[in-house]
């Protein structure tokens, strides 16, 4: 093992990290952002919008990340409409690009995560929210949404997980994330396992602290569920 060039290039590792941070954070905060208002029109079968969000659902988890990625990569230059209009200059590049497929696939993925907790809300609890006069919206903002969100943490931290994992895929449209990072790495230097084998250690790690944010979230916002 070449440690010497590894401590030499730190920079590069510590650049790929922080891609990888800001773009598995960003796509979940955006993807919840998209999931929450979905999965209430979903959960109450609302007439148009819950067939359409799930047809969005079901596009997005019937195809993989990957395909997803290449088709707002490559697949967007093909439509001249798209190449003549102002959002061009950020399409091309593949960080938007990047960002955009994930969001919008952890906002599927959420959906249905946050869809399923919504649905396990106790019926008794709505039916005393209802005694108590409360309008149907107020039901939802009151109760059903703070403890549906509750329900969905453990959930949710596998969500994000997986996003940074996912996020792996990156690497392959140019963007030098963890993995990026130990491709330029081995390229450069002639060398195989110094810069996956680092790849693999800094993924566990920031595995490691989503692990440790969740766990402080359930023993915050879950501790009243345990016998
Ligand atoms: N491995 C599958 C894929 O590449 C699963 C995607 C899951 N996405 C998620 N946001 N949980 O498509």
């Amino acid at each position: 093992m070449r440690y010497d060039l590894l401590i030499e290039r730190w920079p590069l590792f510590a650049e790929g990290v922080w891609t990888t941070v800001q773009l598995t954070a960003l796509s979940v905060a955006i993807g919840f952002c998209i999931a929450l208002p979905f999965a209430i029109l979903r959960s109450r079968r609302t007439p148009v919008a819950s067939p359409l969000i799930a047809g969005y659902v079901y596009a997005i988890r019937g195809t993989p990340l990957l395909v997803q990625l290449y088709v707002f990569y490559y697949g967007l230059s093909q439509f001249d409409f798209i190449r003549d209009s102002f959002a061009w200059s950020y399409l091309r590049e593949p960080w938007w690009c990047a960002l955009i497929a994930f969001s919008l696939n952890s906002g599927a993925y959420a959906t249905e995560i946050i869809r399923g907790a919504i649905e396990r809300t106790p019926k008794g609890q709505i039916e005393a929210a209802k005694a108590l006069g409360l309008r149907t919206w107020q039901v939802y903002a009151l109760i059903v949404v703070p403890s549906a969100l509750r329900r969905a943490i453990p959930q949710y931290g596998n969500e994000v997980v997986f996003m940074m994992h996912g996020s792996a895929i990156v690497s392959v449209i140019t963007i030098t994330d963890i993995l990026g990072a130990a491709r330029e790495f081995n390229g450069r230097y002639y060398v195989s396992d110094e810069g996956f084998l680092t790849a693999a250690v800094l993924y566990g790690l920031l595995t490691l602290l989503i692990v440790l944010i969740f766990r402080a979230l359930e023993g915050k916002f879950l501790k009243h569920l345990r016998m």
